[in-house]
């Protein structure tokens, strides 16, 4: 009689990425190929990460999905074609199409349950850590990967090897990147640079790991969270309407981010924070630019993240250089990059600026935050009208590993009859 097995469950965790050269526009858009390569800074776990846990059997009778606790439609033709690629990928690791009777079926159905530790509708690039999670976990699940990094061990990874073979993890990048473009950068820690590729069939539009979360120890990142307000218009739909009728996208694209990327990259490698934080700057400028050329315009930013990009160039004036810069994807929330130094002044300034309405002493979560009593020439020059409540709170956190295998058990989202240990 066959031995009864125990549930095979699976649990990961992975990290938000904010791009500092960003992603606009697809020239594939089923196998979501960019037009242009990017380049991010992945976020640190402790303070924004996805936890999935992925279950199979051959007792359950279909595949089922929950996203922070609320069964979802698990038919999504993006979710279908990452559950396919792990598959693809395990059976080419298992050596050709036979079933190996020691490995987990390829052919059992699945249960996912989801969870973010930060609220989905903020518009903190969810779907980036969401996919990448999920990828990830599925990935370990069917034996197509091996350990994602250790826990706690700086993460090198997405290097490719000798012969110019993708990584393990560069490979994984190519079946996130299927989930969502910028999923395919938190795949790794650190700064990680998502290549545009040449090939029709993606196989090179993959992940790389330009530097290790641990190579520049003094970088913070600070979120301003503007709005918990659902954008607009999707990434998706925006920067399709964008590649039909911008000319200026076009010309970022093959013009200025290649030249940008290089330069950006350099700026990491040698912690240049005046070359990273205005180059940074620079480029969330015009990916907005850009958006404003599309054909009807596709507005991101409001009142308040324009007054935040005002304060950022007052207090860098004040300074004469360089000492926050911001970033703003497809939604108001501004990302503000520091060095450790900087945090507590900027965030006082930030303060100042926008007086908490109710919360004052949640006004900053996260990393600690040191007090600093701020010069009054600097309040003068830099903190203008103040605009009570325009930012409900701040977010300090630093760059941080790629995702991680959870080892203990009572942490599994699904428990041992493969349903969600919480209720919703
Ligand atoms: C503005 O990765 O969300 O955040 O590939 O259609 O899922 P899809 O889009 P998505 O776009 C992210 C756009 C951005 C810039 C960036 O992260 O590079």
């Amino acid at each position: 009689m066959a031995e009864e097995r125990p549930l095979a469950r699976v649990t990961c965790t992975a990290p938000v990425n904010i791009a500092v050269i960003k992603y606009w526009g697809k020239r594939d858009n089923d196998l979501i190929l960019p037009i242009n390569s990017s380049l991010s800074v992945t976020l640190h776990q402790d303070q924004l990460k996805t936890t999935t846990t992925a279950a199979a059997s051959r007792d359950f009778a279909e595949d089922r999905l929950w996203l922070n606790g609320e069964e979802a439609d698990v038919g999504h033709p993006r979710l279908q074609a990452c559950l396919r690629e792990v598959r693809r990928l395990a059976r080419k690791r298992r050596g050709g199409s036979a079933e190996d009777a020691a490995a987990l079926s390829l052919s059992y159905k699945i249960h996912i349950a989801t969870e973010n530790n930060f609220p989905t509708a903020a518009g903190l690039a969810s779907s980036a850590a969401g996919y990448a999670c999920l990828v990830s976990a599925l990935a370990r699940l069917y034996g197509a990967a091996g350990e994602p990094s250790e826990q706690g061990q700086p993460s090198e990874q997405g290097q490719p090897s000798e012969q110019g073979q993708p990584s393990e993890q560069g490979q994984l990048s190519e079946v996130a990147r299927r989930g969502s473009g910028s999923a395919c950068r938190s795949m790794m820690g650190g700064f990680v640079q998502w290549q545009r590729g040449e090939r029709p069939d993606g196989r090179d539009s993959i992940a790389r790991q330009v530097a290790p979360e641990t190579h520049w120890p003094e970088l913070r990142v600070l979120i301003l969270v503007v709005s918990g307000e659902k954008k607009q218009v999707g990434s998706t739909a925006g920067m399709q309407t964008s590649v039909d009728t911008s000319p200026l996208l076009k010309h970022r694209a093959e013009v200025v981010v290649p030249e940008r990327l290089a330069l950006m990259t350099r700026h990491i490698r040698e912690r240049d924070f005046e070359g990273f934080g205005k180059l940074t700057m620079q480029d969330s400028n015009q990916f907005h630019a850009t958006c404003l050329d599309t054909f009807p315009p596709i507005f991101y930013l409001n009142d308040i993240s324009r007054q935040i990009i005002a304060l950022a160039h007052r207090f860098n004036a004040h300074h004469g250089h360089t000492k926050v810069a911001y970033t703003f994807d497809a939604g108001p929330n501004a990302v503000i990059f520091t060095l450790a130094d900087s945090v507590a002044e900027f965030v006082e300034v930030v303060r100042r600026s926008f007086p908490p309405a109710i919360n004052g002493d949640r006004f900053v979560r996260g990393l600690p935050v040191g007090s600093a009593s701020l010069p009054g020439e600097l309040l003068a020059a830099v903190v203008t009208e103040p605009v009570p409540g325009g930012i409900q709170y701040i977010l300090h956190t630093k760059p941080g590993p790629g995702p991680q295998l959870v080892d203990d058990p009572s942490q599994h989202l699904l428990g041992a009859d493969g349903l969600p240990r919480r209720s919703p």
